[in-house]
């Protein structure tokens, strides 16, 4: 049965994945854990894993943040964007062409796109790439500060993740970790009225966490986009216009 591609251009995008009499199955899957055999399964019949080879993003979650930046509007033309857990560079690609950092478009302002992962990413044209880097070690952030070179960012992303360990608690708590240091880096680094978007996996930390960015951010949401999958417990927090308190 052909696959036919649905596009971005209109309203949101939802795909179903419940197609069981067109499933794919995987072969040569000999040698393979259970977990491994699930996992090529589910991306081999993930129609945003064929949705991103169409249109060569490296990654489904791409889609993630073209839908939440259609609905949030975060990225426009000529901004600065600091995104944290890069690899291997769909939000980067996404990000890039958001704010012409190229720039692609001559007749708009050119933004600015900076990327860091602790994994290696492959170039991404318009972004400089900080790859094989910690963004929580303060030297990376002194790194991102240099390149900004005195400019204001006006977002952050963050779809940092740390490696799942199973356990629900403590990824949890890992995500959480990573997600307040983005949230530290925007406070400190981001221009009046500016965003961050940042991935968390729910738990008991979430309400904190959003309290303590509605200190620095005037509104704060939590979505699900559609591409994220419903069985997990990943969520974004979208928290808008910056302020910073008034000094006395
Ligand atoms: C879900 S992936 C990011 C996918 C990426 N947004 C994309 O669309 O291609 C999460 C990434 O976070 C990175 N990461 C986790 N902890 C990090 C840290 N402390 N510093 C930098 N990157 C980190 C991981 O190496 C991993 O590549």
């Amino acid at each position: 049965m052909a696959f036919r591609l649905p596009s971005l251009q209109h309203g949101s995008l939802h795909l179903s994945t419940s197609c069981t009499a067109c499933k794919t199955v995987p072969k040569n899957l000999k040698g393979r854990s259970k977990s491994s055999q699930d996992w090529l399964t589910r991306q081999l019949n993930d129609p945003y894993v064929k949705l991103a080879k169409h249109q060569q993003y490296r990654a489904r979650s791409a889609f993630k943040l073209l839908e939440i930046d259609k609905r949030h509007r975060l990225l426009v033309p000529g901004q600065v964007v600091v995104e944290c857990g890069a690899a291997p560079g769909a939000w980067t690609q996404v990000a890039v062409a958001a704010v012409n950092s190229l720039p692609q478009a001559k007749n708009k302002s050119q933004g600015m796109v900076i990327g860091i992962d602790l994994q290696s990413v492959h170039p991404v044209p318009g972004a400089t790439l900080l790859d094989g880097r910690d963004f929580t070690a303060p030297q990376t952030q002194l790194q991102v500060l240099e390149l900004l070179n005195g400019r204001k960012v006006n977002v952050v992303l963050s779809d940092m993740a740390p490696k799942a360990s199973g356990i629900k608690g403590l990824d949890h708590e890992n995500i959480i970790s990573l997600a307040y240091a983005a949230l530290r880096f925007a406070a400190q680094n981001t221009a009046e009225g500016g965003s961050l978007l940042c991935k968390i996996w729910e738990g008991f930390m979430t309400h904190q966490l959003i309290s303590d960015m509605k200190r620095s951010f005037r509104t704060v949401k939590i979505v699900k986009p559609a591409a994220s999958r419903g069985d997990s417990s990943e969520a974004f927090l979208v928290a808008k216009e910056l302020f910073h308190e008034p000094t006395t």
